[in-house]
């Protein structure tokens, strides 16, 4: 069995950060949210991976090399444009041949995993097979609508769904799919949509298979999903203090210290990670915050949020709450008058003042 990974697509709902960054390299809980799609690929036994790249290829490839690293052989299959997940899977035809598959949405986080599912794919060898979870806004999703335990109709993002039963960015597939993708046209947003296809598949009497999961899945579309995603795996981390922890530094509950960062007259109140190199100096770290490597943290108290590689903070005087920065950015203080506030920010960025 083959794995398929995604990770093309151009992330506006994560914009400004997705101008310059695949969104399948923002890290959640300072590793980039693939790198657990492949660890949970390899986990179930599927080791021979094809990642499919659009524009921000090089930076995926980058992160994830050759995938020895995870234990797997991965092969990139370019994709001239992001035109829908089916047109993903006919761009990767050639690849994939009449093998089974199991198609993975980078951007996506399970939980449990998908050993049993990959298990039982292999075993009872149905057509296809789909994971459903129970959301709170199907309508952000493709909506699946089951009777007697079998699937009968599914539609992306429907504006009043039938159900609140979601597509889970996870699915496995036999060699039959092409044949329904070839059926399918473009949906309202342009996009050959696999939903479609799937569906495609049940009219054409294929057995499709659902699987409700009930462990926590988030697709990381929003910066609310980073969050809660950041949130979920920081919760499951061991404490582990590698780094150098002056005397005058609180720490409480879970919290990583990476080796090389430096941490100075703090209160770090996890569950936290602080990546290597990183300095964290007269500050408050509170809870649900991720700080990648070799930045600075200084005269600021952040707390619940993502903060990438090389960014500072310095003498801010709010609480900063909620927040995604990105790689290279700067926060501080101008003590010079007017207190007026002087902002350089990129396209789409957003910014909330008291
Ligand atoms: C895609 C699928 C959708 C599915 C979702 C899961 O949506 O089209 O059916 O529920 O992934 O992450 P997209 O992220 O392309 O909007």
């Amino acid at each position: 069995m083959k794995g398929l990974v995604l990770s093309g697509g151009k992330g506006t709902r994560l914009r400004p950060i997705t101008h310059t960054s695949a969104k399948q390299l923002v890290p959640i809980a300072n590793k980039p949210i693939i790198f657990y799609g492949l660890e949970a690929l390899v986990a179930s036994g599927v080791t021979d991976i094809g990642i499919i790249i659009g524009d921000t290829g090089d930076e995926v490839r980058a992160a994830v090399g050759d995938g020895s690293h995870f234990g797997a052989c991965v092969t990139y299959i370019p994709q001239e444009a992001p035109l829908g997940l089916a047109h993903a899977v006919l761009t990767a035809r050639e690849w994939l041949g009449d093998d089974r598959f199991v198609m993975y949405l980078g951007d996506n986080l399970i939980r449990d995993g998908i050993t049993p599912l990959v298990d039982e794919f292999r075993r009872e060898s149905p057509d296809a097979m789909i994971l459903l979870a129970r959301v709170p806004e199907p309508q952000r999703f493709g909506v699946a609508e089951l009777e007697s335990g079998r699937v009968v109709r599914l539609i992306e993002k429907p504006p009043t769904p039938a159900t609140d039963l979601a597509l889970v960015g996870v699915y496995l597939f036999s060699s039959r799919i092409f044949d329904a993708i070839s059926q399918i046209t473009p949906s309202a947003r342009g996009e050959l949509e696999i939903t479609d296809a799937i569906q495609r598949l049940i009219d054409d009497g294929a057995s499709v298979v659902p699987h409700v999961i009930s462990g926590w899945w988030k697709d990381t579309g929003h910066l609310e999903d980073m969050l809660e995603a950041n949130r979920i795996i920081l919760d499951g981390l061991e404490r582990r203090i590698e780094g150098q922890v002056g005397e005058d530094v609180r720490i409480e509950g879970k919290v990583v210290v990476e080796k090389g960062a430096q941490l100075r007259d703090c209160v770090v109140r996890g569950p936290v990670i602080i990546g290597p190199g990183t300095i964290i100096e007269d500050a408050y770290i509170g809870p649900f915050t991720s700080i990648a490597g070799d930045c600075l943290i200084r005269r600021a108290e952040v707390e619940h949020s993502i903060v990438l590689a090389s960014s500072r903070i310095d003498g801010v005087r709010g609480k900063i709450e909620s927040s995604l920065i990105g790689k290279e950015c700067e926060v501080r203080s101008r003590p010079v008058r007017p207190r007026a506030l002087r902002l350089m920010i990129g396209d789409h960025s957003l910014l909330e003042l008291p």
